[in-house]
Order: C-alpha cells, then structure tokens, then sequence
C-alpha cells in the first residue's frame, strides 16, 4: 500500500540541517553539550523568556514542570479534556489526579468559567493548551491562578512561534513555566524534542538537575574543569536529555521559524477563501488578540456524524490525501475510562468529533493545494 501524495506534514529540512549536524557529528560531542546550550540561548531569543531548559520531548517538559511546582499524589492540576493525552498523562506520572474543565467551543482551549467551577481545595495548578498552537486565554486562566494561589503551567507543544497580545508564547508573562515539542508535527522539529522556558532562575536549576539524572555537576562544566570535578546526585532524576545532534537540527530550524509561519499563513489564506463558502464546513478565524502559528490547519463539519466525517476522510484517502480526525477527548480513552470511569465534556467530544486536520506543511506546491482545494469542495458532507 503506497502512502498518499499529500501528506498531513512534512518537515522541511535542508543544507543547513544537514551541514549542522555534520558538523556536530565531527566534533565528537553528540549528546546535551555546546549545541544543546546553543539551541537554548537561542530559544530565550526566540521567545524572550530567561532560561531555556532542552528536554527529550515534549512529555518530559510537562512531566519536570510538574515535578518543579512539587504535584504530588493527593493534588489536582486542572487539564481540558481536548488536548493529546501526554497533557494529562503527564499529571499521572507525578501521581496526580488530572481533573477535566470544558473547552470554548469556539477556540477549542480551556474555557475559564469550566475552569473556575473545577477548583477544589486540592487544586495545585492549571495546565493550560494552545491547541494546535492557538493561545488559550491565559490573562483570564492568570487571574483565575492567582486569585486562587496556584499555579498556570503551558502545555505550548503546538506554539513555537504564536502570540498572545503582542508577546510571544514562551515569553513568561503569565505563566512561569511553559513547555514546547519538536515533533515533526510541530513547527519546528528535531525529529523528538522538548524545551522549557521560566522566568525563574531556581526553576531553571532544579529543571537542569531533574533532567539528567539529579546530577550536581554537567558535563560541560566536568570538561572544561582544570581540576577534578566528583559529581553527587542530590535529587532523583531522570534521562531526559536532547542530544546535540537534535540541538543542531533544533538551531538551524529555529532560524526559519518567521519563514516556515509566513508561507504558512499563505497557505491557509488561500484555503480559507476556498472553503468559505462550501456548506457544512466552519471555518476557524485568528482573534485580534492572538496571532496563530497555523501548526494544523482544522476545519469543522458542524452537524456531520462521525461515520459521514470518516466517509469524507476516506474520500480524501482515495484522492491520495492524507488528512487526521480532530483532536483527542482524553476522557474517552480506555486508559482513561479505566481508572475515571465515564465522563462527559459535551464541547470537547463535539469538536473531536466534527473536526478534521488537512495537510499543511511549508513545501506544499500550488498544484497540492489546489487538490486539497478541489477535494473538499467536492466531498465535504452537506
Ligand atoms: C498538546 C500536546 N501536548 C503534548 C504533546 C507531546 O509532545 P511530545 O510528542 O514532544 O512529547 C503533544 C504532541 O503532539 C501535544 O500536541
């Protein structure tokens, strides 16, 4: 079975890439060394924030930025429903309880008067998503976080490169701890990787330790000593390293971020007029307050059922592209109904359940586009 044509993504890598990684490659340190603190200094350009702590991926970001605000077993941290289930799978890991507010129907993020209702006296933090890189309402979730004294940590998986009221996510402003991937899903990718950003400089030590291994002592202060340096490991920690062959990859993707989001928005330009006007299909439109990263490009077939949204997908398949069911409800998973039982979050499981993600990547051609273009008009269920 061949895969279809047009692909939901594709990470566009080049020379650069290339000629980095050889680079990285020759000079004989390949893993968390100079790459790993360059893509760092990097990242606090790119998104303004202080420190800059590379991970593993995404999930282990979520995971030490929980460990870092100390949730423990018997706390709550509050997660929507409509994410990837590393969201809330990253509360299980500290043996948490990862509690479900509602989405906006309209944005698809956490809606914070759900939210508001959802906090208990065991609340510890509220772990906001910028799904598929469109900010959530953090001055409202801020507030909410303040007033009750707890936490706001973002889940900004999908955002590298939006914004939220003119700053840049990762910017720190209402949150101290913001976490991103570099899934070849995302916008710029390292194959896997992760990367954390604090304005808190004792946040940022104790990510630095819980990362690899609770060690006292990195490598690259261990080499560059004239003495002998013993480390100790004064905390349990983890492997959860990026490698300095993805860190290669990570700085020279990290140089065409404003490249890859302009040929983006273009794309997505052009795909909005043509889908404005085919029945059955809503559109979903950047607020004045945000501008979006278009990491997916998401459509809603408002009132379809989910066998005619998955007769629409296979019509899709058999033009030879490849699109994805909207995002997740983790509720609904077993691994979820497993140990919560059912439970129902009706805006989640309506957008979960009517959207639909069409491919988007920066090298698409105009003759790509143009039969997504024709597709949809022709099969979207009316
Ligand atoms: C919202 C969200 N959070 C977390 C993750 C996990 O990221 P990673 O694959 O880098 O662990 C993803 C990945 O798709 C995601 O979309």
């Amino acid at each position: 079975m061949s895969a279809p044509a047009i692909p939901l993504m594709r990470p566009e890598m080049g020379d650069e890439e290339i000629a980095l990684v050889a680079e990285t490659i020759r000079s004989g340190w390949i893993t968390q060394g100079p790459r790993v603190r360059e893509l760092e200094a990097a990242f606090c350009v790119h998104t303004g924030a202080a420190h800059a702590i590379a991970v593993s991926n995404c999930t282990t970001a979520l995971h030490l930025a929980l460990l870092v605000l100390d949730i423990k077993p018997g706390d709550e941290v509050i997660v929507p429903p409509h994410s990837y289930i590393a969201t809330a799978n990253a509360v299980l890991y500290c043996g948490a309880t990862p509690v479900f507010a509602d989405i906006d129907p309209v944005d698809l993020n956490l809606d914070p008067r759900k939210v508001a209702a959802a906090i208990t006296p065991r609340t510890k933090a509220i772990m906001a998503v910028h799904q598929v890189g469109r900010p959530a309402a953090l001055a409202e979730l801020a507030a909410l976080a303040q007033q009750h004294g707890i936490a706001l940590i973002e889940d900004a998986a999908c955002a590298a490169g939006s914004e939220y009221h003119g700053k840049p996510i990762g910017a720190n402003p209402w949150s101290s701890l913001v976490c991103f991937s570099f899934h070849p899903r995302k916008i710029i990718s390292t194959g896997d990787g992760g990367m954390i950003t604090t304005d808190r400089a004792d946040y940022a030590a104790k990510l630095r330790l819980l990362r690899q291994h609770g060690m006292s002592v990195n490598d690259l202060q261990r080499h560059g000593s004239k003495t002998i340096v013993n480390e100790e490991y004064t905390i349990l920690g983890y492997n959860y390293r990026l490698t300095d062959v993805q860190a290669a990859i990570g700085l020279a993707q990290l140089r065409r971020v404003p490249a890859f989001i302009a040929r983006r928005r273009e794309i997505v330009a052009r795909y909005d007029t043509a889908f404005a006007s085919v029945p059955g299909v809503t559109l979903f439109r950047e607020p004045a307050h945000a501008r979006w990263n278009h990491q997916t490009y998401l459509i809603r077939l408002t009132g379809a059922t989910t066998a005619a949204r998955g007769a629409f997908m296979q019509k899709l398949l058999d033009d030879g592209i490849a699109s994805r069911r909207g995002i997740m409800s983790i509720h609904r998973e077993p691994a979820y109904t497993a140990r919560f039982g059912t439970q129902s979050f009706p805006a989640s499981e309506a957008a979960s359940d009517q959207c639909v993600c069409l491919p988007l990547y920066t090298q698409m051609t105009d003759a790509e586009i143009e039969r997504v273009i024709t597709a949809v008009r022709q099969h979207a269920p009316r």
